[in-house]
């Protein structure tokens, strides 16, 4: 039979009287985020074998600068430091990185991961204050809700790849319909990036929560619905999002660099 954990004051760091595995989670999120920040500094530096035919690397969509199917094609802006490594990655991973970083559930998950602030639900703190995001520095969390504007913006550039990914080049220069593996990659990747974006606490708000009687606007009550379906799993759409990312960008590099071959469901 499960036991009740009195729940106390706790005075010293890391001071609990609970019995589980407390520690795992805080863990997990330590190794996760800087697995992923590891690869995806390095991915984004290389600046090249980010498409391989129709495929694009999230990580460089929508590419503004850096090659012929670029925006505004493949030479570097006048206005670009010199001193600066050219990849068309730093024009937009800035948009998803600040998204996530100040993404409500994540705030609380590194909090508690790197800062031990607490680092579990009734397990003592290295500090007795507690400033929250009241001051500064955390006081910037709040521009949340604008990178959320643009990572929308960034949904529908990732929906656009989806088409390319139908695409591709055959030996006589042609392009015909296809399906490979890579398309399913990145197919999912907006699916789940998609899912992570639109349950999103700031655009739940934006769409009805801010209402007092939702009910009296049918469109924006549908809307909340719909997003707190897809928020009621934040946590899950944030994690599979950011794997899936970062395996798209690695399966689209693989194929680029030979390493491995896309294989056609559909020719
Ligand atoms: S709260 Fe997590 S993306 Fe907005």
């Amino acid at each position: 039979m499960a036991q009740a954990v009195a729940i106390t004051q706790q005075d010293r760091f890391g001071q609990t009287s609970r019995r589980d595995a407390w520690w795992a989670s805080p863990a997990a999120v330590v190794i996760g985020l800087v697995a992923f920040v590891i690869y995806t500094t390095w991915a984004a530096l290389q600046g090249a074998n980010y498409r391989y035919d129709g495929y694009l690397s999230p990580f460089y969509s929508p590419e503004l600068w850096g090659s012929p199917q670029a925006w505004f094609g493949a030479t570097r802006p006048w206005w670009y430091p010199s001193w600066l490594v050219f990849t068309p990655a730093l024009f937009i991973l800035w948009i998803p990185a600040g998204f996530r970083l100040t993404c409500y559930y994540n705030r609380g998950a590194y909090y508690k991961a790197f800062w031990a602030d607490p680092p579990a639900c009734a397990v003592g703190e290295p500090r007795q204050s507690y400033w929250g995001e009241n001051y500064f520095p955390l006081l910037l969390q709040n521009i949340h809700r604008y990178f959320m504007y643009l990572a929308v913006l960034l949904v529908l550039a990732l929906l656009t790849d989806v088409w390319h990914a139908f695409w591709f080049t055959d030996a006589s220069g042609h392009e015909h319909f296809g399906i490979g593996v890579g398309t399913l990659v990145i197919a999912l990747d907006v699916f789940l990036v998609g899912g992570y974006t639109f349950g999103c606490h700031s655009l739940r708000h934006l769409c009805g929560g801010r209402l007092n009687q939702p009910s009296l606007c049918p469109l924006q009550s549908k809307l909340y619905s719909c997003s707190s379906m897809l928020n009621r799993r934040h946590m899950a759409w944030f994690w599979c999002s950011l794997a899936w990312v970062g395996f798209s960008d690695l399966y689209v590099r693989l194929c680029a660099m030979g390493v491995i071959s896309d294989w056609r469901i559909v020719f």
